[in-house]
């Protein structure tokens, strides 16, 4: 099947499909990015999403392209060429392109705007969580905004390039301080010694995850203990679950950090549980 992508208005077939050379996404990074996770058919976690795009557009100071409606139809559109029914979409807006200069363009610049819609293969993502992954831990080397959803992730990349190679699925990131910021894709969360659901508060160390925020309201509707505080990594690795969060994943048991095996080493109880309430399971 060949696959299909919206790129400023067009339909067309991902080998066709592409953008100037002078794109100041491709020059500079200078680009919103948004992914939302489909089962279904339907889109999760629409409201939350929509929100934090129109928050980074606003924050970067790029004019919010179209509206709402018109996006949701754009999306919903790329779902259906590339008959999408599970998996993701994701959306890209930069500041248009221009003549590189670090300064912004021109106002009749237009964004440029990129939708792409991947199947998953959701009996891959079920075995991994059934069988929990392994994280690393790296020192945290991005910025000070990591809450805007940008495309400039090299420090992100190199990480999960580094996890990779160690044999873990995913690399949590440390502070100066030893606490844990978030996954490179995906925000970090443990049960503590005490029973509680702990993630890191929000600020402009983390990406402000939609995922994180829906299980947070589904803990509440189950009276679970909650903390938003940081945690280290010897806590982690003290703690009786850990579990990362996002929009493919849901979700995501955590069964060692650097090797250790945390709790009896399998998926725990709360990270399932959330999970299959996350998906509706
Ligand atoms: N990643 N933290 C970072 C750095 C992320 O890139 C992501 C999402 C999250 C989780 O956010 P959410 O729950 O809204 O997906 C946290 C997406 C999925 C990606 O880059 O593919």
């Amino acid at each position: 099947m060949s696959h299909v992508a919206y790129v400023n208005g067009a339909y067309l077939p991902l080998r066709h499909a592409s953008v100037s050379i002078e794109d100041r996404g491709f020059q500079f990074a200078d680009a919103a990015y948004e992914v939302w996770g489909v089962r279904k058919g339907r889109t999760l976690d629409d409201d939350g999403h929509f929100a934090r795009l129109r928050r980074t557009l606003d924050e970067l100071r790029i004019d919010w392209p179209m509206s709402d409606t018109a996006l949701g139809l754009i999306l919903r559109e790329t779902m259906r060429r590339n008959r999408v029914r599970d998996g993701y979409l994701y959306l890209q807006i930069s500041r248009g392109a221009a003549a590189r200069d670090h300064v912004f363009p021109p106002p009749s610049t237009r964004p440029t705007i990129v939708v792409t819609a991947k199947a998953l293969n959701l009996k891959i993502l079920e075995a991994r969580a059934a069988s929990g992954i392994a994280v690393v831990t790296t020192p945290d080397i991005r910025w000070a905004r990591c809450d805007l959803k940008t495309v400039g992730l090299l420090p992100n990349v190199l990480a999960r390039q580094a996890a990779r190679e160690r044999g873990a699925f995913e690399a949590w990131m440390v502070d100066k301080d030893g606490s844990v910021t978030e996954g490179t894709a995906s925000n970090a969360w443990i049960v503590d010694e005490q029973g509680r659901l702990r993630t890191r508060a929000l600020s402009n160390a983390i990406l402000h995850g939609v995922t994180r925020a829906s299980l947070i309201r589904l803990a509440e509707e189950r009276q679970m203990p909650i903390l938003e505080d940081a945690f280290t990594v010897e806590e982690a690795k003290r703690a009786r679950e850990a579990f990362m969060s996002s929009a493919t994943n849901g979700a995501m048991p955590v069964i060692s950090i650097d090797g250790a095996p945390i709790g009896d080493g399998k998926p725990g109880p709360l990270a399932l549980g959330l999970r299959a309430a996350y998906f509706g399971a």
